[in-house]
């Protein structure tokens, strides 16, 4: 295998940068033939790596790419899961290449999707191929790419429903993850859930003169800071009342494994270039930004911002508004939590109005596992050193679906790292984790078979 792969090492690659030229942004509708066009270049690679059929199934969203492999019904049967959609790449100015145009420098592959999650679902394509044309594979493949992931996955829930029968498999497998590094491998074993909303504050029927008015009637703007101000206290604890009720606290032994991957706190800063970190007290970073669950504004906006100064009272302010959820913790719920408190803490000078947008709920998978050790091998074989498990900050939501739907638990064995610039200008892949994974995925299919003998 490690042989075809080195003999189509330029085409693996090349495929994939036609794949990354497509701006599949799902959140924008003037894209939505771009979205198309990604589907069915990824139907066809998947056609042309040997599936027996592979799909385009319509859903109320953007459409998802279904194919498989049966080989054998008496082998286990895996299923793959990946997102051809990408995140917006604004702002455009700050790309030092532009984001649909892939560019190859110091050996990583820059463009919007190039990791997330273009560059990572593209290796199990080309790893399909390879055990193909090596007459290696070892386990029925199924395999689904769907274009609304950047955005919630909201219909993807109906589709997992409908075509249940179609989509049973013994285990899922899924690379849109990190590890820790190119020499310390890493599994990650949860994911954090989302709770995500919008937020509107209004005051007067219109917009007023800051003088006329000023100091006599609430600014929306500055309101609306003071209630998010609120929603933390000085520790860095969120103060909606019963937030943390549910929260799924680590037991002493936990903590101390959590804490035992390698993590270099001033290495962190440096390459932030931050004076210091920020967070939730009595909790290391590690823990704040996996185990913890969060609170943040995403955007806010409101009044004036055009060149020079006006002096305005505007009517309205609006903020986006995420938070991040850990075991036990249910999206609905806390969105309920939210919306309640938000409302209650409004001084009666204005109104509000709270949106909820997508959610989804946390997920964690053991490591005790058939599927978690076939993944610890084939990466231990690969790079030589047994992979951390880890516990991940970011939400894929169809993982906790799949669990209820299909009754199976997914492996998140991803290659990307934390420097690839996911969801941020300048997102890059590291060529080597590109074939690391292509290289690694044939080895979980391995071992996964010979495991569940
Ligand atoms: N691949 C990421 C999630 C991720 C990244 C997990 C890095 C672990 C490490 C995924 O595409 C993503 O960005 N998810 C969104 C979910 C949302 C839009 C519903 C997220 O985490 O913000
Ligand atoms: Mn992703
Ligand atoms: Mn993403």
């Amino acid at each position: 295998m490690l042989d075809y792969i080195d003999k189509n090492r330029d085409r693996f690659l090349n495929e994939l940068l036609d794949l990354l030229r497509i701006p599949s942004v799902s959140a924008d509708s003037k894209f939505k033939n771009d979205m198309l066009k990604a589907a069915e270049y990824v139907r066809d690679r998947i056609l042309e790596a040997g599936a027996d059929r592979a799909e385009i199934y319509e859903t109320a969203g953007h459409p998802v790419v279904y194919g498989e492999k049966l080989i054998d019904p008496a082998l286990p049967t895996v299923l793959i899961y990946g997102h051809y959609d990408v995140q917006p790449a604004d702002p455009y100015e700050l790309w030092d290449s532009p984001p649909f145009e892939p560019v190859i420098k110091n050996e990583r592959i820059y463009a919007r999707g190039s990791c997330d999650d273009k560059g990572q679902f593209y290796m199990h394509i080309k790893a399909l191929e390879t055990m193909l044309a090596t007459n290696s594979l070892t386990c029925n493949v199924k395999i689904m790419i769907e274009g609304e992931e950047e955005i919630g996955s909201s219909n993807l829930g109906t589709f997992v429903k409908e075509y249940q029968e179609m989509l049973k498999c013994d285990t899922i497998l899924i690379s849109d993850t990190s590890i820790i590094a190119n020499d310390v491998p890493s599994i990650e074993t949860g994911l954090r859930g989302l709770t995500y909303v919008e937020v509107e504050v209004i005051g007067a029927n219109r917009d007023l003169h800051s003088g006329v008015y000023g100091g006599g009637v609430a600014n929306p703007i500055n309101v609306l800071c003071e209630m998010i101000a609120s929603l933390k206290d000085k520790n860095g604890h969120i103060t909606i009342p019963g937030f943390y009720d549910k929260v799924e606290e680590l037991t002493p032994d936990q903590r101390t494994a959590l804490n035992a991957a390698p993590f270099d706190l001033e290495e962190y800063k440096n390459e932030l270039q931050i004076g210091d970190v920020l967070g939730e007290e009595g909790y290391t970073t590690i823990e704040r930004t996996s185990v913890r669950p969060t609170l943040d504004v995403n955007g806010i906006w409101g009044g004036y911002i055009g060149e020079g100064a006006k002096t305005v009272l505007p009517s309205k302010a609006n903020a986006k508004i995420s938070m991040r959820l850990v075991p036990n913790q249910n999206d609905d719920e806390i969105c309920e939590l939210f919306t309640k408190h938000f409302e209650s803490i409004a001084p009666a000078s204005v109104k509000v109005k709270v949106v909820p947008h997508h959610g989804g709920l946390p997920y964690v998978t053991p490591t005790d596992s058939v599927e978690y050790k076939a993944a610890e091998m084939a990466m231990e074989e690969s790079f030589g050193k047994k992979p951390i498990p880890t516990r991940g900050g970011g939400s894929i939501p169809i993982v906790a679906l799949f669990e209820r739907e299909l009754g199976c638990k997914s492996i998140l064995m991803g290659f990307g790292l934390d420097i690839d610039n996911l969801h941020s200008p300048n997102e890059s892949y590291g060529i080597f984790n590109y074939y690391k994974g292509i290289e690694t995925i044939p080895l979980f299919f391995k071992h996964y078979a010979e495991l569940k003998k």
